[in-house]
């Protein structure tokens, strides 16, 4: 088991495939981006023998993000591969729905119904600005797509101040004959230092005041580990949420361990990166065990919170989230 001396116990793990992303998100990363060299990501073997050590040691969730998932060559064999790991139980996939209609019948064979779909406004004109990239029809067809399969979606949209804040009561309103759960985001620091952040200016409680001048909210009780606070609007066949990322109240009961596409293990989305297992899964003479125990002392310095880790980060700079894997 996977214990932080908090008392916390680690099941879930957000497992980063690719830093690769096909849009350039104004919040999460700079249009020039340096990637890594194929040879630095975790391959599929490396993926699959970490994830069997971390399961064998109580991970039963995995979430797959990026970058953008599908941007990883062969990414539904992966996904295959995992669903075979005994004791993994529950695998999700964030991702921003550009590539992603032509695989959902696979992932829905595989049992993965699981989708967060990044999308932060309802107008084409504003996601080109948003995203840098013209694929707002793509997106908005995979959306559709996912709901004619019954797919458990969860929008993520980030909440910018000046960008999308007008946009809030359209995406509640979304709710309405869609049965998706829409989740208002935070914005976070983590934007690869291309622009200024200099704290938000939308908090969740600011977020959900605007919903509620349009609508009723009637509080649905939380999952014990969920990043969103979520309500419904009384009729209405979706859920709509707010995730306090910045504000961070939910770190009391974090389950989850990050491991990004080149290995790098972070305890909390605010800290260091604490070990790079890649490193490790390459040396012939460690065995599984020596690996096990170095990801068991990364979690033994965990903080109690991001504030603590955010406090006692090393670096000065804020990666793109697009390699830290939200
Ligand atoms: P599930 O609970 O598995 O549905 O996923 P999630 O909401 O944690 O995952 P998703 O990838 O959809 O992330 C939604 C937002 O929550 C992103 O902006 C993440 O960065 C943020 N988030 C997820 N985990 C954490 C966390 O541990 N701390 C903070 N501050 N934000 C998080
Ligand atoms: N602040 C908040 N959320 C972010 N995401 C990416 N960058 C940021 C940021 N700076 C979100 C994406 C995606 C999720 C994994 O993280 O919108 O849905
Ligand atoms: Fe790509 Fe997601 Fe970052 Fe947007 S937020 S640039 S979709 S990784």
């Amino acid at each position: 088991m996977l214990q932080d001396p908090h008392g916390r116990i680690i099941n879930y793990v957000r497992l980063s495939v690719t830093d690769r992303c096909n849009l350039r998100c104004t919040y999460c990363m700079p249009e020039q981006m340096k990637f890594e060299q194929q040879g630095n990501l975790l391959t599929d073997d490396e993926i699959i023998r970490l994830l069997k050590m971390l399961a064998y040691d109580g991970v039963s969730k995995v979430r797959i993000t990026g970058g953008e998932p599908f941007m990883r060559p062969n990414l539904l064999s992966l996904l295959e591969k995992i669903k075979n790991i005994d004791g993994i139980t529950d695998i999700a996939i964030t991702t921003n729905g550009v590539l992603t209609k032509s695989f959902i019948p696979a992932l829905c064979d595989l049992g993965i119904q699981q989708v967060n779909l990044s999308l932060d406004t309802l107008q084409a004109n504003r996601f080109e600005r948003i995203t840098r990239r013209n694929k707002f029809a793509a997106v908005m067809d995979c959306f559709h797509t996912m709901l004619q399969h019954d797919m458990q979606v969860k929008i993520n949209t980030v909440v910018m101040d000046q960008v999308n804040t007008d946009e809030i009561t359209a995406f509640a309103a979304l709710t309405e004959l869609k049965k998706v759960s829409v989740r208002f985001i935070e914005e976070m620091p983590f934007n690869g230092q291309q622009k200024e952040f200099s704290g938000i200016n939308w908090h969740y409680q600011r977020i959900l005041d605007t919903i509620r001048e349009q609508y009723e909210l009637v509080k649905i009780p939380d999952l014990p580990h969920a990043t969103s606070l979520n309500y419904q609007i009384p009729g209405f066949s979706g859920t709509v949420g707010v995730i306090p990322a910045y504000s961070r109240t939910f770190c009391g009961t974090c389950n989850r361990l990050r491991i990004s596409a080149t290995g790098s293990i972070k305890t909390c989305l605010y800290g260091n990166n604490m070990l790079n297992v890649r490193d490790l899964l390459r040396q012939p003479l460690f065995r599984d065990m020596h690996i096990r125990s170095g990801i068991q002392a990364a979690i033994t310095e965990r903080f109690k919170d991001g504030f603590e880790a955010e406090k006692n980060f090393l670096e000065d700079v804020k990666e793109s989230m697009s390699i830290i894997g939200g």
